[in-house]
């Protein structure tokens, strides 16, 4: 019998016991703590949380960077269904394998573009280094390949764009030449980080659509990192909230943001500007009482503790809660989500 997380079933990856530590001056940062979750072929999970709860360490883990540094330890397992068939558990790759692994198998795009891209090469060089590194691709294939690429990603003038150095284009326009680069493979996953977050609304829509346009023809998975819950609820399939390092609930969309189960999961959606509940004239929304915990010090038992309405002491913050199933597909970290669900919580 296999141990495998993946055998047997239609998962992409599947993580286990995900924990990731950085060494700090000020001592140990245990940025993600015991996080398992599976992510299936061709879906959309998005990965929620407050900033600093481990959204984009989780997602730089899955693909084999955290610990580039020499400064993270990273432990559980990365299983990854690979583009032949066969499997591997990314945590334990050698170097070589991991730069295989990389861009071919799973794709990274990030807020800022001139994080991946490279200032002093060409559009094209870019694209066509990407694809001749991982595929046996002459380069005059892998040329047109890159123009056929930047004509998908909407850019007006791809000859004029593959010349290009990236300093020379729009925020947009890099934005779209940095997906071109990850996509240039294929990859199974595209680890999407708040790519969004930084272009306004009317760009931010056009690159969607194309994620969604890539993904329906090649059924790619993506990871969709993102503060922002209208827009996760709108793209994805299924979601996942993080809280002080830890996952705190996940289930399909629709069904985490109706039945929301953890107390951290409902007061972030009360603090949505609107979701399926438009908002009274004068109507306020909530803010989330008190401060994201520092990762140096997380409070003890469940880290939601200080913040929590239905905390009780002496098990709130004594005891860390497990994730446990409440419902189909639907899983929570909370000691009283029963209660409260039955609305006999105080
Ligand atoms: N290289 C590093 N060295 C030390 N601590 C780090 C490092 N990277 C992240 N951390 C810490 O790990 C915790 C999680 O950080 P992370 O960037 O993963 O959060 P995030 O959820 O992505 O936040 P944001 O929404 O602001 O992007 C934070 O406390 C952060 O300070
Ligand atoms: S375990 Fe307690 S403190 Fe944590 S979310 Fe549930 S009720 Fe709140
Ligand atoms: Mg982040």
């Amino acid at each position: 019998m296999s141990s495998s997380p993946i055998a047997g079933n239609d998962s992409l990856v599947a993580v286990r016991d995900l924990a990731v530590r950085f060494a700090t001056p000020a001592g140990p940062v245990l940025a993600v703590d015991g996080v398992s979750f599976d992510i299936m072929r061709g879906e959309t999970l998005a990965l929620v949380g407050e900033s600093g709860s481990g959204k984009s360490t989780a997602a730089l883990a899955l693909m084999g960077m955290a610990g580039l540094s020499g400064k993270a330890a990273i432990e559980g397992r990365i299983a990854l269904r690979l583009k032949k068939g066969n499997e591997c558990d990314v945590n334990r790759l050698s170097a070589r394998d991991l730069r295989q692994v990389r861009g071919n198998e799973i794709a990274m795009i990030f807020q800022e573009p001139m994080s991946s891209l490279n200032p002093v090469y060409t559009v094209a060089s870019q694209i066509v280094e990407a694809i001749t590194e991982h595929t046996k691709t002459t380069s005059a294939a892998a040329h047109a390949r890159a123009l056929e690429l930047l004509h998908m990603m909407g850019i007006p003038n791809p000859a004029k764009c593959m010349i290009s150095y990236p300093h020379q284009l729009s925020g947009g326009m890099r934005q779209r030449v940095m997906i071109a680069v990850a996509l240039s493979c294929e990859p199974s996953l595209l680890v999407a980080d708040e790519p969004t977050t930084a272009l306004d609304v009317t760009i931010q829509a056009q690159i969607i659509a194309l994620l969604k346009r890539v993904q329906t023809r090649t059924g790619m998975a993506i990871l969709f990192i993102t503060h922002n819950l209208g827009l996760a609820a709108e793209i994805a399939d299924r979601a996942m909230v993080m809280y002080a390092g830890r996952m705190v609930e996940q289930g399909a969309v629709a069904e985490v943001f109706r039945n929301p189960r953890m107390p951290y999961t409902q007061v972030l959606l009360r603090s949505l500007p609107r979701l399926g509940r438009p908002r009274e004239p004068g109507q306020k929304l909530e803010a989330i009482p008190g401060n994201v915990p520092s990762a140096l010090k997380r409070p003890s038992g469940c880290a939601f503790h200080p913040r929590c309405t239905f905390m009780v002491q002496g098990q709130c913050d004594e005891h860390a809660p497990v994730i446990e199933s409440c419902g189909p597909g639907h899983a929570v970290a909370c000691l009283r989500w029963r209660e409260i669900a039955a609305g006999r919580a105080a």
